[in-house]
């Protein structure tokens, strides 16, 4: 990972943090877009944080073009920052859904749009979305909105796999299921044991490994991967 200049959404938190932590001990150069700054890595000379919110896409779209010029390439971006809500259907208001969706769905869109741009002239780049199993089973504990954005996820991936293959450009998305994070902390403790036991390995993933197939399949080790949603859920659902 030496010499690569990775960019990672939700590095503050989470799955986006594991994820941003295994890249640096790589000898990477993280640049982290997320809404707060919780000062990860504050001593670390190979991350930078950029705070925006990745909702406003005037400011994203801004903040890349500067990465575009201070860093030149870009050659991994991993999009982890996402909201979640448990509001059951008959409270989801226009306004709910549109919060949810323009986060988790149109502002990874558009982020890979950005860095595609730079990715397709050099012919060289590998992008990672994070779903969620809930896109392809509906989820039990989540909202409609949530799974539909993450079924969106898994849809998006392939459609920019295929878009962005003859460019030498790898999408693909790791699709996990219920992992420890600040996601699921807000989850009561009968909802957390109930979905433990429907969970073949008995016990909630560990951000950092969602981390590690991240790393995977930015690796040249997955060179002849793309398109994949790779599930890495403790067996909860086996397609
Ligand atoms: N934790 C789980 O059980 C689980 C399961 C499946 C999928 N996921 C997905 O994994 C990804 C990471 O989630 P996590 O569990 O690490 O959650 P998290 O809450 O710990 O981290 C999410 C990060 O996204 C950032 N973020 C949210 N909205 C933003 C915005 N508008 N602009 C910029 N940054 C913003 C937050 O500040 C935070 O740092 C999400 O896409 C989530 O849907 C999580």
């Amino acid at each position: 990972m030496k010499n690569n200049i990775v960019v990672i959404t939700g590095s503050e938190s989470g799955i986006g943090n594991a994820a941003s932590k295994i890249f640096l001990d790589n000898g990477a150069y993280v640049i982290g877009l997320d809404k707060h700054d919780r000062e990860s890595f504050s001593n670390n000379i190979n991350y930078k944080l950029i705070q925006t919110d990745l909702s406003k896409l005037v400011e994203l779209k801004n903040k890349i073009r500067y990465i575009h010029e201070k860093f030149v390439k870009v050659d991994i971006l991993v999009n982890c920052a996402g909201v979640t809500s448990l509001t059951p259907v008959f409270g989801v208001t226009p306004e709910e859904w549109d919060s949810v969706m323009d986060i988790n769905l149109r502002s990874m869109f558009f982020c890979c749009k950005y860095m595609l741009m730079g990715m397709v002239e050099r012919e060289k780049g590998k992008i990672i979305n994070i779903a969620s199993n809930a896109g392809k089973t509906g989820g039990e504990m989540v909202g409609p909105h949530y799974s539909a954005s993450k079924a969106g996820v898994i849809s998006l991936t392939i459609s920019l796999a295929r878009f962005a293959a003859k460019y030498n450009i790898n999408v693909n998305c790791v699709a996990p299921g219920p992992t420890e994070t600040s996601m699921t902390s807000e989850w009561d403790k009968s909802s957390i044991e109930a979905i433990t036991n429907k969970i073949p390995l008995k016990r909630l993933g560990k951000p950092e490994e969602i981390a590690e197939a991240i790393y995977f399949l930015a690796s040249n080790k997955s060179d002849f991967i793309t398109g994949e949603i790779m599930d890495v859920n403790g067996g909860i659902l086996m397609d």
